[in-house]
């Protein structure tokens, strides 16, 4: 594995042992175990998006295994103003060990790990999410002792986090349902690769038929970081696609939670779901620091 870009290019395999590393470093973390194998590496961390989950647990990540994390923001690169990125990917394979990158399209982050010969990991694009994807297995793992079976629901826009889900369930060994409105179903190429999966996957317009016998029940916003101009349009679309207290009573009695965050209230989730399912929602953005530090200990120890 030499970079982190999309989980359709990861095998269940890669997958697990991720997760296996996550848990190991969670424990060592939780237990004063002090473990630095990316002592004296530096990490650039290039955002042409907010965040707050990403960018922090990177930084604090990075220097808990030793090394350094480097706030890149896109306002301040050349980059931001027209510098090719396979140049910019070029120079930085010159000062660093590792790039993580937030931005708009997929090709950016694909062209960056093919010019700059240093690990590559995709902390969002359009496309993808795969970084919040292994928390996410990492914390239902956690909460249900294991993943294989288990029905992983996700309600409203077809977007990065759908794409990823549906790619990151099925690999983990999940049946995954997904309920969209037919105008915004996830990426053609994401549901290619779930025909191969038969009736472990599922895609529909509605809601309580994804919900139903759920283990666990994922949402998102309806107006990703870039579709703020589409918002009024999009709260009309996706009106009736709230994960609630009336959508989780057809679900399992114990199933979770689960949102990336940030949350909209009363949009995409209940104030009320969410506030009972706050134990399973924080624990999973946690988690984004340990599978993270997974990520980063197997693509940059060794080099
Ligand atoms: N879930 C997530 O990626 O959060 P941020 O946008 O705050 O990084
Ligand atoms: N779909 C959201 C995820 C944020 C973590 C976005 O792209 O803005």
């Amino acid at each position: 594995m030499n970079h982190f870009l999309k989980l359709l290019d990861c095998s269940t395999e890669e997958i697990v042992e991720l997760l296996d590393m996550a848990d190991q470093l969670k424990y060592e973390l939780k237990h004063g175990i002090n473990h630095k194998p990316l002592e004296g590496k530096t990490l650039g961390m290039i955002f042409q998006k907010s965040s707050t989950r990403t960018r922090v647990s990177f930084e604090a990540g990075i220097y808990q295994l030793g090394g350094m994390g480097m706030f890149l923001s896109s306002h301040d690169l050349q980059i931001g103003r027209g510098e090719p990125v396979e140049d910019t990917a070029r120079v930085l394979g010159r000062y660093l060990d590792g790039i993580m990158i937030r931005t708009f399209a997929q090709q950016e982050v694909e062209d960056l790990a093919k010019y700059g010969g240093i690990p590559v990991i995709n902390g969002l694009t359009d496309f993808c999410h795969p970084c919040q994807v292994m928390a996410d297995l990492m914390t239902i793992r956690e909460h249900k002792g294991h993943l294989d079976g288990l029905k992983l629901c996700y309600i409203g826009d077809g977007n990065n986090m759908a794409n990823s889900l549906i790619v990151g369930g099925l690999k983990a060994g999940m049946k995954v349902s997904i309920a969209t409105p037919k105008s915004h179903q996830p990426d053609p190429t994401v549901l290619a690769f779930a025909q191969q999966y038969g009736d472990k996957f599922q895609l529909t317009d509605d809601i309580f038929a994804a919900a139903a016998d759920a283990d666990a029940v994922y949402t998102d916003v309806w107006a990703s970081m870039g579709q703020e101009g589409e918002a009024a349009e999009r709260r009309k679309v996706f009106a009736g696609y709230q994960v609630n207290e009336k959508l989780m009573s057809v679900a399992h009695g114990d199933a979770m939670v689960m949102h990336c965050l940030p949350a909209h209230r009363e949009e995409e989730i209940s104030a009320e779901t969410f506030e009972k399912h706050a134990g399973e929602i924080f624990d999973e953005a946690e988690n984004r620091l340990h599978a993270q530090k997974a990520i980063m200990v197997k693509l940059m120890a060794d080099r």
